[in-house]
C-alpha cells in the first residue's frame, strides 16, 4: 500500500512538491463489495479524495456510477487484481455468503473495512481469517460531506489502516473514533438514526406552522432556514447550548412562552431520552 501518498480533496491546490497528487497507479485501491445506499452516499465523497482508485461489485448492473469508477459484476470480473482495502457494503445477512468469494482479492497487509449494522469484529475477523478489519457508522448526509460516523478498528488494527481510514471519512463530515461496539451502537442511535429524528420534528414543525395560517412551502422555508441559521450559529461558537438559548428568550417574551410548553416538567428532555434508548436498545436486539 502506498502509506505516503498524500490524501487532499481533488481541485485542492499543492502546497508544494512534497505534495503532488499520486497518478492512479500508486493509487490506494479500494473494492466496494456492494454499493448500494449507503455506499454510494460515502462513494460520491471518497471519489474526491485523492489518491485512491474505486472499483464497485453490483451484481444487478442496475446501478450508474461515474466513469471515474470501475466496475464489476462478480468475482469472476475481477480476476488477477488485488486491493488495498475492500469495503463491505453488503446488507448483514449476506455477509457470511457473499464475503468469502473475494477474499483473494485482499492484497497482503490489506484492510477490511465494514459499513454493516450489527455485524461485529468478532464475526468479521471470522469471516475474513484475518484482524485488518475495522467498522464505521455512517449517516446519510454523507454524500453532502456533512455526514456523521462512529468508527471502530479491532485491537491491532495498524496505525496505516487507521490514517487511511480518517483520510476517506474526512471527507464525508465528522468522524469519531469510539473505544468498542457498544459504543458504535450508541453513535447509531444519537447520529446514524438521527436524520430520521430531525426530519420528524421538523416535519411536526412545518405543520404548527400551517396551523398558524402559512402554506406547505412557506412553513417548510420558515422551519428549515430556522433550524439551519440556528445551527450555524451553535457550530460557530464556544457559547453552551444553554447560552445560546438564553441570549434569544427574554423573560415573559414569546420565546419563553413557547419553550414553556414545548419543555414544560421537561418533557422534552424525557422524550429525547426514551427516543435515543430505543434506538439503542434496537441496535443491541440487532447484534
Ligand atoms: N442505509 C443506511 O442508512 C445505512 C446506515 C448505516 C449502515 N448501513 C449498512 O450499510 C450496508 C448496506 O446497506 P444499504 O442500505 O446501502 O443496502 P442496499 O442499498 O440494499 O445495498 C446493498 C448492496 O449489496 C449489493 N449486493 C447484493 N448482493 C450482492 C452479491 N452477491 N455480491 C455483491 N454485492 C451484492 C447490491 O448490489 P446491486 O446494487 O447490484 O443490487 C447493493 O449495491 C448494510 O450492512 C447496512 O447495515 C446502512
Amino acid at each position: 500500500m502506498n502509506s505516503s501518498t498524500p490524501h487532499k480533496s481533488k481541485g485542492q491546490e499543492s502546497k508544494g512538491d512534497s505534495e503532488t497528487i499520486a497518478p492512479d497507479a500508486s493509487a490506494v485501491q479500494v473494492l466496494m463489495l456492494g454499493c448500494g445506499s449507503m455506499g454510494s452516499a460515502l462513494l460520491t465523497q471518497w471519489r474526491n479524495v485523492d489518491g485512491f482508485a474505486f472499483t464497485v461489485v453490483s451484481p444487478s448492473g442496475l446501478r450508474q456510477f461515474p466513469d471515474t469508477v470501475t466496475q464489476a459484476r462478480s468475482p469472476e470480473d475481477l480476476s488477477g487484481k488485488r486491493f488495498d482495502v475492500i469495503v463491505i457494503g453488503l446488507k448483514p445477512q449476506m455477509i457470511a455468503n457473499v464475503l468469502p468469494d473475494y477474499l483473494e482479492f485482499l492484497a497482503p497487509r490489506g484492510l477490511y473495512l465494514s459499513l454493516a449494522a450489527g455485524f461485529s469484529i468478532t464475526s468479521l475477523m471470522a469471516v475474513t481469517r484475518s484482524r485488518s478489519v475495522a467498522r464505521i457508522m455512517p449517516n446519510l448526509p454523507v454524500s453532502l460531506g456533512k455526514g456523521v460516523s462512529g468508527l471502530y478498528g479491532a485491537e491491532d488494527l495498524n496505525q496505516e489502516h487507521r490514517a487511511l481510514i480518517n483520510s476517506l471519512m474526512a471527507s464525508t463530515g465528522h468522524a469519531l473514533w469510539v473505544s468498542g461496539e457498544d459504543a458504535l451502537d450508541r453513535v447509531t442511535a444519537i447520529a446514524g438514526s438521527g436524520p430520521g429524528y430531525a426530519f420528524e420534528f421538523a416535519r411536526a414543525w412545518t405543520g404548527a406552522a400551517q396551523a398558524l395560517g402559512f402554506s406547505e412551502e412557506q412553513s417548510r422555508a420558515l422551519v428549515l432556514k430556522t433550524v439551519q441559521g440556528a445551527v450555524e450559529m451553535a457550530l460557530n461558537t464556544d457559547a453552551t447550548l444553554d447560552e445560546l438559548r438564553d441570549r434569544v428568550t427574554s423573560k415573559n417574551g414569546t420565546t419563553h412562552a413557547g419553550l414553556s410548553a414545548l419543555n414544560n416538567d421537561e418533557q422534552l428532555d424525557n422524550l429525547l431520552s426514551n427516543t435515543l434508548q430505543a434506538a439503542y436498545a434496537r441496535a443491541v436486539e440487532l447484534r
